[in-house]
């Protein structure tokens, strides 16, 4: 099987190279000469390769920087999404794409199922939403697979655990949202779960996270007894939680965005590692790699 990737430089993109299994062939060219919002350079890609599958792990994910950038986040992540759908269709390609638990308002008390209605707070969110919706009215049900991730941070690229890690080693204290709840999700582990999708040809929306729950501050003071242990910090500071309140960002987040795996978990035939031993695995191979 022969898959053409997106987004080859992210943090998915990274994981889903290092991962990629013996019977695959996966074609992940470099960002600079595969943008996706250029309608040609997709077209002639696909031409050239002729891809059974289009994997689409590019997007405009920056989410504060969404607020006052709307016009790009939707290029990247609605319009361009349209026409990589579009052209699965052309040449008959399945076509694999990732979206994020803000495409909901975090209002529910129950995990988010993958029918649960959406009303994103951001742009972000909005524009990921919007992209589901083009892919959903341009391929068959049968033609194409959306998983929605959270949390997501790996060895590569910017991501919550490698910002911790370096605020861990600059300053005395830290406070971190307590009140935001959700799942860190090990991209490497998203990956390998996107390859398993794949041979079984599974289509519709799914969720898939790591297990567990955790709200941010959980998280940090995760990462700091985790590095601490592995010698990737030699001091433990003290991390205070706080409320979202007292810690204003541009856009709005969700307080609660667990997502509901029951049908990812009955696809792949059971659940998959807890966040935190994912987190330590993140760390001994940030580890081999400093
Ligand atoms: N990160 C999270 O916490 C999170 C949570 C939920 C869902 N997701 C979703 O998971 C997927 C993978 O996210 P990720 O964490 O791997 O994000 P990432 O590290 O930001 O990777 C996205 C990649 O897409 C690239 N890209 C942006 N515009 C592009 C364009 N026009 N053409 C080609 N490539 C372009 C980016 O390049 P530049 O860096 O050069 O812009 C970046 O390398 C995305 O669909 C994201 O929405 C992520």
């Amino acid at each position: 099987m022969k898959i053409l990737l997106t987004g080859s430089g992210g943090q998915l993109g990274s994981e889903l190279q290092a991962t990629v299994p013996h019977d695959i062939t996966l074609v992940a060219p470099p960002e600079a000469e595969f943008d996706i919002t250029d309608a040609t350079a997709i077209d002639a890609a696909i031409r050239q390769h002729k891809p059974d599958v289009i994997m689409n792990a590019a997007a405009y994910t920056a989410v504060d920087k969404a607020e006052t950038d709307a016009e790009i986040a939707y290029l990247v992540n609605e319009k361009s999404v349209h026409q990589l759908a579009s052209a699965a269709q052309q040449y008959s390609c399945r076509f694999i794409h990732i979206s994020t638990d803000f495409v909901f308002d975090g209002l529910q008390n129950k995990a988010y199922a993958p029918d649960d209605a959406c009303a994103p707070l951001g742009v972000y969110g909005a524009s990921k939403h919007a992209g589901e919706l083009a892919v959903q009215a341009i391929l068959p049900p049968s033609q194409s697979l959306i998983v929605r991730t959270a949390w997501v941070y790996s060895t590569h690229g910017n991501n919550f655990v490698k910002t911790m890690l370096r605020l861990m080693r600059e300053k005395d204290q830290l406070g971190v949202v307590a009140d935001q709840i959700g799942t860190p999700t090990y991209a490497r582990n998203l990956a390998r779960v996107l390859w398993r999708l794949i041979h079984q040809q599974t289509s519709g929306t799914l969720h898939f996270t790591d297990e567990g729950v955790a709200s941010w501050y959980d998280f940090a003071v995760a990462i700091q007894d985790e590095a601490v242990a592995l010698g990737l910090l030699n001091k433990a500071i003290p991390i205070k939680p706080v409320a979202t309140s007292d810690y204003p960002t541009p856009a709005r987040r969700p307080n609660f965005s667990l997502l509901d795996k029951t049908t990812l978990r009955a696809a792949v035939g059971g659940a998959g590692q807890h966040w935190r031993h994912a987190l330590k695995d993140m760390l001994e191979n940030l580890k081999g790699l400093v």
